[in-house]
């Protein structure tokens, strides 16, 4: 028997890639399954993006990259944050990552001490909570429910802050919830964190394109906060890049320093190949990013229409990002033979093994009454996914 360590045992494993394994089981056994579980586009990485990485292999884009990227990209990154968001930053307060996911790691570790409070709204992408724990942190959850579109009021942040909180974490448009703070609502916010001068606040706007509701809000536009803000973004949703390992992050010089330092010892500096690649997807526009935005419009609105004719399935309209978050609690406690529902693991599970559909249980994200379904998949297949999904509900009683 091998002794890990207490860190790795307390870690939990990645519920989506579980579901993701169970799913390509069944069909391994020549089964015909929908998978609804994944957390990345459907589409192809643009040409012109591939055209740049295949460019960069024959120029020899071979050694070791600066640790924090190479420096025309952390101005691209600069430019765009300028262009797209109006956001001041200098390429030095740039860190480019091996994903965003890799910036939110860094930013959690060089921030949180041992037994300081993160607070982070449910329900929360996966790996929030893991990282806090990673970090020796404690997470503070604030329950937000499907009833106020799964946001929180300045009211509940209030609530939520103690001596120890030291940082607070979210995204919008959120995953798994598809939920967009509007500029308003984070105004409202931000007065709260103007009360509080030593929380930080870091925001994942991996999805900033995915939003269908207009201009994306950023809590750094408040110049009050900005200096305590680590704005987190990537290639991997909007260029359709979850392979290529290209994140970022925008935040004070001493943030950026410090995890310029932890990634130098842990990952050095992401891909050569993937960096040139982005700064092409950052110099070519982004008209192939709302080519795809439009299809996925095209589909939440179908789903949605589809969902809502579901008895006991409560769902709000996703702003963006590409998941549903349908609560299911209805069908807690009812059964179909001598299988009974208890909890949403139970009905993401029955959904696989009845529907033949695989979705994620909300457990996941922080929230134990609900599913995530992405809608990532082709207009037929979606619609072929939610009818299995209202068939196999309709056998629960
Ligand atoms: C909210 C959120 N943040 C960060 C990430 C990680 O993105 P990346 O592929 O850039 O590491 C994801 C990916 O699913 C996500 O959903």
């Amino acid at each position: 028997m091998t002794f890990l360590s207490k860190r790795i045992n307390n870690l939990s494993e990645s519920q989506t890639i579980k579901m993701a394994k169970l799913g390509r089981e069944l069909s391994a056994k020549g089964i015909d399954v929908i998978n609804l579980s994944f957390g990345e586009p459907d589409f192809f990485t643009p040409e012109f993006v591939k055209e740049a990485a295949k460019t960069a292999v024959d120029e020899n884009y071979s050694y070791y990259t600066p640790v924090s990227g190479y420096l025309d990209l952390r101005k691209a990154v600069a430019e765009k944050l300028l262009r797209e968001n109006n956001l001041t930053y200098n390429f030095d307060q740039i860190v480019v990552s091996t994903g965003a996911k890799q910036s939110l790691a860094n930013a959690v570790m060089c921030l949180v001490d041992p037994g300081e409070e993160v607070i982070v709204p449910t329900p929360y992408w996966v790996s929030y909570s893991e990282m806090i724990k990673l970090a020796d942190g404690e997470s503070v959850f604030i329950n937000a429910t499907v009833e106020n579109d799964f946001k929180i009021t300045a009211a509940e942040l209030e609530a939520a802050i103690t001596p120890k909180t030291k940082l607070f974490m979210f995204s919008s448009p959120c995953n798994p919830t598809g939920s967009v703070y509007s500029n308003e609502e984070l105004a409202s916010l931000v007065t709260v964190f103007e009360k509080h001068p030593n929380i930080y606040i870091i925001s994942d706007e991996i999805y900033e394109h995915i939003n269908f509701v207009g201009k994306h809000a950023s809590i750094a536009e408040f110049d009050s906060i900005k200096d305590r803000v680590i704005l987190i973004n990537g290639f991997s949703k909007s260029y359709a890049m979850t392979g290529w390992r290209v994140g970022y992050m925008a935040a004070n010089k001493e943030i950026a320093n410090a995890c310029d330092k932890m990634q130098g010892q842990i990952t050095s500096g992401t891909s050569s190949i993937a960096q040139r690649a982005a700064l092409a997807a950052y110099e070519g526009g982004l008209a192939t990013v709302n080519e795809m935005v439009a299809e996925f419009k095209k589909r939440r609105d179908i789903v949605y229409g589809l969902l809502q004719e579901i008895p006991g399935v409560k769902v709000n309209l996703p702003d963006g990002a590409f998941y549903f978050f349908p609560e299911i609690k209805s069908y807690f406690g009812k059964r179909n033979g001598d299988q009974t529902i208890h909890t949403a693991e139970d009905l993401s599970l029955y959904l696989l093994n009845e529907a033949h559909v695989s979705t994620v249980t909300g457990e996941a994200f922080g929230n134990e009454d609900c599913i995530r379904i992405s809608y990532a998949a082709a207009e037929e297949t979606l619609r072929d996914a939610v009818s299995r999904i209202k068939t196999a509900l309709a056998k629960l009683n």
